[in-house]
């Protein structure tokens, strides 16, 4: 697992180095899928209950499983939420993150931060022991402190063998009693979905692109993580590739 998420975390670190005004969100699409290829491994979201893409792309008011297309061109303020997934000898990995084109927005840029903060936060839950609302309450407490809103509709996952399982990981608490403890062993992806108005959203006639209700952007980061004794061990980790 952790060689399925070194692929899709070098994917990523291509993306960031790729997106500026002008490209389209078809050409990235290309780009992740040759490189996954190059490395032995095969996209996990094509094809996924009909998904027909690599990459999920979503621009600004889309939060997740945006379609790559050839008429959609990045311009600058925008941002894009850059979703992938592999498979490596039968083992999946998954992450995103949200890259901004250009200089955007200060309370754009600051929405991209807590969003990632608030998945820093709740890494820091994954201990042997902790239960997954631990997670929960990390990425709710935050974002509502700082006035934004958490996605409900979807939800962070196990991931193994397949690219879902068990548990779900949502970003907010259930009021259904005690949610499942972590155990060594289990990886799970934490995907906090985070939108600058209010939580609600909507499916696309495409089926596929969800949006806020209220059209203001929304931001996604994700990482998969093992609960190890050692503690958090973040498997899509980009550092080695970034250099710090
Ligand atoms: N990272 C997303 C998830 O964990 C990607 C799934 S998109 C799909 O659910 F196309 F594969 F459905
Ligand atoms: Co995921």
């Amino acid at each position: 697992m952790r060689d399925a998420n070194r692929i899709v975390a070098e994917v990523l670190c291509l993306m960031l180095d790729t997106v500026a005004p002008g490209i389209t969100t078809f050409e990235l699409d290309l780009m992740a899928e040759d490189l996954c290829r190059k490395r032995n491994s095969v996209p996990a979201f094509k094809g996924y209950h009909g998904y027909p893409s690599s990459l999920c792309v979503s621009l600004n008011e889309e939060v997740v499983h945006g379609i790559p297309s050839r008429k959609r061109k990045l311009k600058k303020g925008d941002i894009l939420s850059v979703d992938f997934g592999v498979c490596y000898k039968g083992f999946f990995g998954d992450s995103a993150i949200t890259i901004p084109v250009g200089k955007v927005k200060h309370e754009t840029h600051q929405l991209l931060k807590a969003t990632q903060k608030s998945l820093e936060l709740a890494i820091e839950q994954v201990v042997i022991g902790n239960r997954v609302s631990d997670i929960s309450r990390a990425v709710q407490e935050y974002v509502e402190a700082k006035g934004y809103s958490v996605v409900r509709q979807f939800v962070g996952h196990g991931i193994g063998s397949s690219l879902h399982e068990g548990p779900e990981v949502p970003n907010y608490i259930q009021n259904r009693g005690q949610s499942p403890r972590l155990i060594e062993g289990m990886v799970i992806a934490i995907e906090p979905m985070v939108n600058l108005g209010t939580a609600k959203v909507k499916i696309l006639r495409d089926g596929w692109t969800v949006i806020t209700a209220d059209k203001k952007p929304s931001a996604h980061f994700e990482h998969s993580v093992a609960v190890t004794v050692d503690g958090p061990v973040v498997l899509s980790s980009r550092d080695e590739f970034l250099g710090y």
